[in-house]
């Protein structure tokens, strides 16, 4: 593959909230044409790595451009370069489904019968045609995702940052949003998106970050990070309550990520291996295929987060 230019570049990014840090110093590109994936729990920095990126929210500090411009100079250019979905989905509740569309075209000087062709073309893409006159109130949940997607794309961005594009949208919808964002990508638009669905990333990302406490934890294609932090496979292993707590230990002591599931432990390999548990006395050892949950959970811990 030909290298191409990076379309966004972060060198050292941060973004502090008072003493809050949100972002902590973040290095990273996007490639041009790439789907690029932020994955991490709740609050990691995700938004806040975007807004930034949206020339919504300003860095506190480092060095941050897309499309070779300076967020910190030219955020107008930057607005007109990109589509952005937030994480919620801020549609006017008193237009229509197409006027929303329309009206959120003038922001890009896109007005008159330009606009409106331009909208029953993007209705027609993300299959909203029907809906078209329909209030916004009215649209389900799932319905109003795909308008705010389909809003994005008005003023035809070469680039597009989407914030959970799909949450709480039932199987069927997040299908038809991940068969568009596919057509987009096969025409040449960047994709930089979050979501809490590891086999969506798996999916359709080229590449990804997985970011924690602001921090990026681990990078590279779906298939590098499961095999570095999962290992090819994760063993399930089923022991007498007894034997529980010194295979723990064992496992650990090997490096090993173990997660007590109650009824069995979780161990997951590293760097491209299984997870070798030969000698431990248990009553059963399956093996499955990593998954990028898997090295998701090994990196980031069981725990919940407070929002
Ligand atoms: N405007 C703000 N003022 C103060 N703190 C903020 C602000 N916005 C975000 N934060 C904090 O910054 C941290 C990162 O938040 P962010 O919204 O970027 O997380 P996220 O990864 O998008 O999480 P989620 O998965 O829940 O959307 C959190 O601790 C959050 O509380
Ligand atoms: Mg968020």
């Amino acid at each position: 593959m030909i290298p191409t230019a990076p379309v966004v570049r972060a060198v050292q990014l941060e973004k502090r909230y008072r003493k809050m840090v949100a972002v902590d110093r973040i290095t990273f590109d996007v490639r041009a044409g790439e789907t690029f994936g932020l994955l991490g729990p709740n609050g990691a920095g995700k938004t806040t790595t975007m807004r930034m990126m949206a020339c919504i929210s300003p860095p506190t500090s480092g060095e941050l451009s897309v499309n070779g411009l300076d967020v910190y100079r030219h955020s107008r250019a930057i607005r007109d370069f990109l589509g952005v979905v937030a994480q919620h989905d801020g549609l006017d509740p008193d237009l229509s489904a197409r006027n929303n569309l329309i009206v959120h075209a003038r922001y890009y000087g896109l007005l008159g019968k330009p606009a409106e062709a331009r909208a029953d073309e993007v209705l027609e893409f993300f299959g909203l045609t029907a809906k078209a006159g329909d209030d916004v109130d009215n649209l389900s949940g799932g319905l109003k995702r795909r308008l705010t997607i389909a809003r994005a794309f008005m003023h035809r961005p070469r680039m597009v940052i989407l914030d959970e594009p799909t949450t709480g949208l039932d199987p069927q919808s997040r299908n038809r949003v991940w068969e568009q964002l596919a057509v987009l990508k096969q025409a040449g638009v960047t994709i930089a998106m979050s979501t809490h669905y590891m086999e969506e990333a798996a999916a359709l990302c080229d590449r990804l970050v997985i970011i924690d406490h602001g921090r990026i934890l681990a990078e590279g294609t779906p298939g590098e990070v499961v095999h570095r932090f999962a290992g090819s496979e994760t063993a399930i292993i089923r022991v007498e309550p007894g034997a529980r707590e010194p295979l723990v230990a064992s496992m650990t002591q090997r490096g090993y990520h173990v997660y007590d599931h109650g009824t069995a432990l979780v161990v997951h390999g590293r760097d491209g291996d299984r997870p070798v548990v030969d000698g431990v006395d248990a009553t059963r050892i399956s093996y499955r295929t990593s998954t990028l949950e898997d090295a998701f959970l090994a990196l980031t811990g069981r725990e919940l987060r407070d929002e």
